[in-house]
């Protein structure tokens, strides 16, 4: 039986943190025997909101670092940086072309990020989507992976790509949503109502993978919680809530097994043991990344490889939509 093709994207602006890797990235390194997986920096989404030069590269190095380091295993996975690859920005305008305005003008993040950043709306910024479906479906695949705000964006690119194979004859694999497993929405450690996110501004709200342990305990400790002294798994007390769940994925104990651990104990007791275990799942991790930043060559090989792998998928992909369009 042959596996499914997966295409997960991650951008790489901002530090990477543990909501990322209980949300996505374990997840991925978990899935990769069974699935075949396409992992990919998409560094050319991240110019839609303006970049230092300098710094845009570098960060998409150490993504890339990063991703291995977390055990994305380049024998079983392909891993590339979506610039390296010119069919995803060629095959967007062909997409482009066959979006109409409307479905376009009712993305929710294009008018988020217009929001936050009022001096820069440009046009990519309100493409994103396109270049998004072209991504996934230049690499034909059966899932890809998408949290709750990235739902919308998915649905764009089954429609247009079922539009294009009914107008011009079949072309596009019809994508299909994952749904992530439960308990890996991780919430903000300062503000347990909203996501950790890689762009909040509290020097509290999120563990980035390369915190050290003085650190990681600090942001534990000052974690919001509540007033009350059971320590329960209860939706309804989230700071506390989020703190088990981190516990409950880490450890891979039972909801039963946490409860009765912390019976008659106080949250300074909590906070304690799950520092304790972030920092040692941190710490090969760390260890990892450390030692593959520091073998020069290595890194650049594995992703030029690693485009040279996928790009004869995606050459056909797009070869096949400017021959359908008229254009090849
Ligand atoms: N838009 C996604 C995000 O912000 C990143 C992304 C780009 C992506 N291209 C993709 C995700 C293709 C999945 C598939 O999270």
């Amino acid at each position: 039986m042959t596996k499914k093709r997966v295409f997960s994207g991650i951008q790489p602006t901002g530090n990477i943190h543990l909501g990322n890797y209980l949300g996505a990235v374990k997840n991925w390194v978990d899935s990769q025997d069974e699935y075949e997986n396409i992992f990919c920096v998409v560094n050319t989404h991240a110019i839609t909101i303006r970049q230092d030069p300098k710094e845009l590269k570098k960060k998409t190095y150490e993504l890339a670092s990063m991703l291995l380091a977390c055990g994305i295993d380049i024998a079983k996975s392909n891993l590339f940086i979506q610039s390296h690859i010119d069919e995803h920005a060629a095959l967007a305008w062909i997409l482009d072309c066959h979006i109409p305005m409307g479905d376009m003008s009712r993305m929710t993040q294009f008018k988020d990020k217009s929001v936050k950043n009022p001096k820069n709306v440009n046009v990519g910024l309100f493409n994103y989507p396109a270049l998004m479906a072209a991504d996934i479906l230049l690499y034909q695949v059966d899932d890809v992976p998408v949290g709750e705000d990235q739902k919308q964006h998915l649905e764009l690119a089954r429609d247009v790509a079922m539009r294009f194979n009914r107008d011009y004859g079949e072309c596009f694999k019809i994508p299909k949503p994952m749904i992530p497993a439960v308990g890996a929405r991780i919430m903000g450690l300062d503000d347990p109502q909203t996501k950790m996110s890689k762009s909040a501004q509290g020097e509290n709200h999120a563990i980035f993978l390369l915190d050290s342990p003085d650190v990681i305990s600090r942001k534990f400790k000052k974690a919001v919680t509540d007033s009350q002294t059971s320590i329960v798994f209860d939706q309804t007390r989230a700071g506390l809530y989020n703190l088990l769940s981190i516990y409950e994925i880490l450890t891979g104990k039972t909801r039963e097994e946490i409860e009765s651990e912390f019976e008659g104990k106080g949250y300074g007791h909590l906070k304690t043991a799950l520092a304790e275990v972030v920092i040692e799942t941190l710490r090969p991790i760390q260890e990892n990344y450390h030692r593959i930043h520091k073998e020069t060559g290595y890194l650049e090989s594995v992703l030029y490889n690693g485009a040279q792998q996928v790009r004869p998928i995606a050459k056909a992909t797009y070869d096949k939509t400017k021959e359908l369009v008229g254009l090849l």
